[in-house]
């Protein structure tokens, strides 16, 4: 029997922490903050429809209900930015340099920081690789640490551009950390010393992490910046990056519960200022003539184009949102989620769940498994078909640590957030339960790489146009039948 623990209601301080066993406690824990689309109902393979349970928001999350208001609001508002003389060009200019400070003090800006707004992380990395310096004295491109355990958006751009070293990580946290110490150490001592250190906040795979100030100490202790990969963690977890001293930080809107196509990187201002401009167009420049060009410095150097303000506004409102919780309450709730998941699900036959280290501490809501006997894809076909369940299988874009775990044929993720209700963790442990003891009921098939239901009765959403995908999600509550953990 686990034991979970929930936080006090905000506003409570003195409320002491509430503990909670098991299923029947987290089962009506509520979401903390609704979002845009919670209530959806989807249909299921026997003719019932359900209310959709998104446990794949580590791939994107829903927007807030308040994120969309604010886009709702100022919409109207909407014009061209930074160039344009006519009123609301104005407006719409302020709304986005206001979101940019909104977003850069989210994550503990320093005030000689910058804030480049990017489409998401993979952007805001493949930006900094471009700005990452050349060995002073070989002119060689700097060299870059990185472990085996990111996701490819932190991996390829540093292999691609600058002079990458990946590291196996060790079975624990601390033996990983010895290694990244070791290897900062050996590229000092060899007179190669690494300009930078790309790290996860938290694995996209299990939601662990290592602890970022004593890799901070050990990367500035060898001349090294770090930049950290923020996608699983600053939608979580309070970061700032004046408190840790990380020297970067990328993370996606879309992630961060703003699905509006903006993203962001954060930090020292010196490498961006002079950093290959990372893309060539208007609004980038000073001055161009046919020989040559001058380059803006500041986030302009970056955002050539017009910029995405209302993706900026949408990350920003979210930011406003995620600042004004309290952040104990958001762990508290995703960490009693994600311990009745690994409760749930690990205490079932035939399941596995993944963890990279046995002594990882405060992983976020992300948990990975596989089930004996069933492909991932099959899996998650039937938790769709049968069970109103969104979750991920693959390899989430993270092979290289799939591969030394073992998992190189693919697992399944699960992953909450602010939007996800205790209901429909409980609904996923059932309904893996009733597959390893019943199996599914409908049939299954590969077809071009997936898995599909044999004579899926489901509305085909290519064919359903607009208008019928939106009545098939408009039905009313009382139509939807509850999918709890006793009706599998
Ligand atoms: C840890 C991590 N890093 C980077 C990314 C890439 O994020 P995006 O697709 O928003 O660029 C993801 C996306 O899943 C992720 O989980």
């Amino acid at each position: 029997m686990t034991t979970l623990t929930t936080a006090p209601a905000p506003g409570t301080p003195d409320a002491t922490a509430v503990t909670a066993t098991t299923a029947a406690a987290v089962l009506d824990l509520p979401p903390v903050l609704p979002v845009v689309g919670g209530d959806t109902l989807v249909p299921l393979v026997d003719g019932r429809r359900v209310g959709y349970a998104n446990l794949d928001v580590a791939a994107s999350a829903p927007a807030l209900q308040a994120v969309a208001d604010r886009v709702a609001r100022v919409l109207p508002l909407y014009a061209s930015v930074h160039r344009g003389a006519g009123y609301l060009s104005q407006v719409s200019t302020a709304l986005y340099e206001t979101a940019r400070r909104t977003v850069g003090a989210f994550v503990g800006a320093r005030e000689d920081d910058l804030t480049v707004v990017t489409r998401n992380t993979t952007d805001s990395l493949n930006l900094l690789a471009g700005c990452v310096p050349a060995d002073p004295v070989t002119g060689e491109p700097g060299r870059v640490l990185v472990l085996d355990i990111e996701h490819h958006a932190n991996l390829l751009p540093w292999q691609r551009v600058t002079d990458a070293t990946v590291v196996t990580g060790g079975p624990t946290v601390a033996a990983t950390l010895a290694e990244l110490d070791a290897e900062l150490r050996a590229g000092a001592a060899e007179g190669r010393p690494y300009a930078l250190l790309a790290l996860t906040g938290a694995s996209n795979v299990t939601g662990e992490a290592l602890p970022v100030e004593e890799v901070v100490a050990a990367a500035h202790g060898a001349g090294a910046r770090v930049v950290l990969d923020g996608a699983q963690l600053v939608p979580h977890r309070r970061f700032s990056l004046s408190e840790t001293g990380v020297d970067y930080v990328a993370f996606s809107g879309h992630k961060t519960y703003a699905p509006f196509g903006a993203g962001a990187l954060v930090g020292r201002r010196d490498w961006l200022d002079v950093g290959t401009p990372y893309l060539a167009g208007g609004g980038a420049v000073r001055r161009v003539r046919a020989a040559a060009t001058d380059w803006h410095s500041g986030p302009a150097r970056h955002e050539a184009g017009s910029p995405n303000v209302i993706g900026a506004v949408a990350l920003a409102a979210a930011c406003d949102e995620l600042a004004a919780l309290d952040p104990q309450q958001v762990r508290a709730h995703e960490d009693a989620l994600r311990r009745r998941l690994v409760s749930g699900l690990g205490g079932l036959d035939r399941v596995e769940v993944v963890h990279v280290w046995d002594d990882a501490v405060d992983p976020v809501g992300v948990v990975t498994f596989t089930v004996a006997g069933y492909d991932p894809g099959l899996v998650a076909a039937y938790l769709s078909a049968e069970h109103g369940i969104g979750v991920r299988d693959g390899r989430f874009c993270a092979h290289p640590l799939l591969g030394r775990l073992g998992f190189d044929a693919g697992a399944v993720r699960a992953s909450v957030g602010l939007g996800t209700a205790g209901e429909e963790v409980e609904r996923l442990v059932a309904a893996v339960r009733a597959l390893v003891t019943e199996g599914p009921r409908a049939r299954y098939d590969v077809v071009d790489g997936l898995w599909v239901v044999v004579d899926d009765p489901r509305p085909v959403p290519e064919g359903s146009g607009l208008e019928g995908l939106l009545a098939t999600a408009a039905l009313g509550a009382d139509e939807a039948f509850g999918c709890l953990p006793g009706d599998v």
